[in-house]
C-alpha cells in the first residue's frame, strides 16, 4: 500500500491526502491545499531541497556513501581524481579513461600570468588564504567569460575540468604569495597531490622529494572531503546556480560559505582551540565553560551526523601514520583528552554531540606543515569537485530559481514622515 499522509484544514474542513515518497512529502501537494501558508524552515532542517544521486548520508547510522560506494572503501582504495570522476561523470573511471582524465586535468592546471601578477599580488600582504582563494575563484570567471554558456554540457564539461585542475594552483600560489615565495609551476608528470605538495614546499632548485605516506594522507583528506549532499556551501552551489550564474562565481560562493567557523572553518577554529587550551591539564576547566555555554567543542557536532562521523574516524586512524613520519603533534594528546571527556558527559551524549570531519583533520594539516590559514583551502581543493557534480546535476534537473518565502515581522503600513519628525 502507497504511503500518504493527509492535511486538513480545520478553517474549512477541506482535506489533501498527499504521497509519502522517500520520506519527502512535494511542498507543492501542501501548497495546492494551502495557498499563501508557508512553511516556517529558517535553517532548512526539515526541508529537501535537491533530489541528488550523488551522495547518501544516514545521520543516525553513520553512513556515507559517494553514488553507492562506502566512503571506508573510496578512502582505502581510490585516488582522488577517481573519486572526482566518480562525482562529476557518475562512474569511477576504467583504466583508460583514467589514464585520460588526468592528463586533461593536468594540461588544465596552469594559470595564466597576469593572475599571478595582477590579481594575486594585490592583496594585503597579511591576507588570509581562503579570503584569497574565494576573490580569485571569482576573478577566474573573467579569464573564461565563455563559462556564462551554461546550457551547454560541452562547456559545462570543460569549467568542471578547470576548476578541479586550477583549485590546487590558485591554492599553493596563494600562500606562497603569502610567504613572499616564489610561485612553482605546476608539473604535469606529477600526480594531482604530489604536484600540490609541490607547489606548496618545494624551494630553491633542487627537486621536492614528496614522502609518500604524506601524498596518500593528503591525497585521502580530498577523498573524505569530496562530498555532502546538502551541507551548507554544497546548498549555496545550488541556489547560485540556479540563477543561472557561471561556475567560477558559483564555485567562489560556495568556497565563501564554506569559509565560516561553523562549517569547514572549524578546522582552523579547532587548531587555535587546541591552542588556546595549551595543556591537557586546562580540559577539564575548558569542558566546564563550553556546558556553560561559554564557547563551542569545536569540531563537535553536526546537524546530520547524530552518530560519529565516519570521517572523523578515518581521518583519526590516518593521522597516526602520519604523526610516524612527521613526530607527534604535541596537541594531539588534548584532541584525544577532549573527546574521551566528552564522549562520557551527558552533556554531549544527550545532544548526540560527535567529533565530525574538522576534529582531527587540522593536527594532520599542521603536522605536514600548513599554517592554519590554508586549513580550509584544502578542504575547498577536496569539496570542489562535490560542488561541481551538485551544479551539473542541477543545471540538468529543469530546475526552477531557488527562491524561499519568508515571514515579515517589521511594521505594518504607515507614510514617511519628513526629516524633522523622524
Ligand atoms: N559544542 C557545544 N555544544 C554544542 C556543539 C558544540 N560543538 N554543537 C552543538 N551544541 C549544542 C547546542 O548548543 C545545542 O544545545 P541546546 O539544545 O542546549 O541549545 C545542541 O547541542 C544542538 O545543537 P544545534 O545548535 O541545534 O546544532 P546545529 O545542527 O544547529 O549546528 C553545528 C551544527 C553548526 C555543526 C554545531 O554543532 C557547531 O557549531 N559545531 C562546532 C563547529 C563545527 O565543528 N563545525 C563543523 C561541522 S562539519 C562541517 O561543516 C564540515
Amino acid at each position: 500500500m502507497a504511503e500518504t499522509i493527509t492535511i486538513t484544514d480545520n478553517r474549512t474542513g477541506e482535506s489533501i491526502e498527499v504521497p509519502l515518497v522517500d520520506g519527502t512529502v512535494a511542498a507543492k501537494a501542501w501548497s495546492g491545499l494551502l495557498p499563501g501558508v508557508w512553511f516556517d524552515d529558517p535553517s532548512f532542517s526539515a526541508t529537501s531541497g535537491a533530489d541528488s544521486a550523488i551522495t547518501y548520508l544516514d545521520g543516525g547510522a553513520g553512513l556515507l556513501r559517494y553514488r553507492g560506494y562506502p566512503i571506508e572503501q573510496l578512502a582505502q582504495s581510490t585516488s582522488f581524481l577517481e573519486v572526482a570522476h566518480l562525482l562529476v561523470r557518475g562512474e569511477l573511471p576504467d583504466g583508460p579513461q583514467l589514464k585520460t582524465w588526468k592528463s586533461e586535468i593536468a594540461e588544465a592546471a596552469p594559470i595564466h600570468e597576469n593572475f599571478h601578477k595582477r590579481i594575486l599580488e594585490g592583496f594585503r600582504d597579511d591576507a588570509h588564504a581562503m579570503g584569497v582563494l574565494v576573490s580569485s575563484i571569482a576573478a577566474m570567471s573573467t579569464f573564461w567569460p565563455d563559462s556564462k554558456n551554461i546550457e551547454d554540457p560541452d562547456q559545462r564539461r570543460d569549467e568542471i575540468v578547470r576548476l578541479i585542475a586550477k583549485m590546487p594552483t590558485v591554492a599553493a600560489s596563494a600562500y606562497r604569495r603569502s610567504e613572499g615565495l616564489p610561485y612553482v609551476l605546476p608539473d604535469p608528470d606529477l600526480d594531482y597531490t604530489s604536484n600540490f605538495l609541490t607547489m606548496m614546499f618545494k624551494t630553491g632548485d633542487s627537486p621536492y622529494v614528496v614522502d609518500p605516506v604524506l601524498r596518500d594522507a593528503m591525497d585521502m583528506l580530498f577523498v573524505l572531503h569530496a562530498d555532502h549532499e546538502q551541507n551548507c556551501s554544497t546548498t549555496t552551489a545550488r541556489v547560485v546556480g540556479s540563477a543561472h550564474a557561471d561556475p567560477y562565481v558559483t564555485v567562489s560562493a560556495a568556497a565563501s560559505a564554506l569559509y565560516g567557523p561553523r562549517h569547514g572553518g572549524a578546522n582552523e577554529a579547532v587548531l587555535r582551540m587546541l591552542t588556546e587550551i595549551g595543556e591537557y591539564g586546562n580540559v577539564d576547566s575548558f569542558m566546564e565553560g563550553v556546558k556553560a555555554g561559554e564557547q563551542k567543542l569545536m569540531g563537535f557536532g553536526h546537524r546530520v551526523y547524530k552518530n560519529y562521523d565516519p570521517r572523523a574516524r578515518i581521518v583519526k586512524d590516518t593521522a597516526h601514520r602520519v604523526f610516524d613520519v612527521t613526530g607527534t603533534n604535541p596537541l594531539l594528546d588534548i584532541a584525544l583528552k577532549l573527546e574521551e571527556v566528552a564522549l562520557a558527559d551527558p552533556y554531549f551524549i544527550d545532544r548526540k554531540l560527535y567529533p565530525n570531519v574538522d576534529f582531527y583533520s587540522g593536527l594532520i594539516y599542521q603536522s605536514m606543515g600548513f599554517p592554519v590559514e590554508m586549513f580550509t583551502v584544502l578542504f575547498t581543493i577536496g569539496r570542489t569537485p562535490g560542488w561541481l557534480a551538485h551544479w551539473d546535476e542541477m543545471l540538468t534537473q529543469n530546475s526552477r530559481i531557488a527562491r524561499p518565502r519568508q515571514r515579515y515581522t517589521g511594521p505594518a503600513d504607515r507614510d514617511v514622515p519628513a526629516i524633522d519628525e523622524r
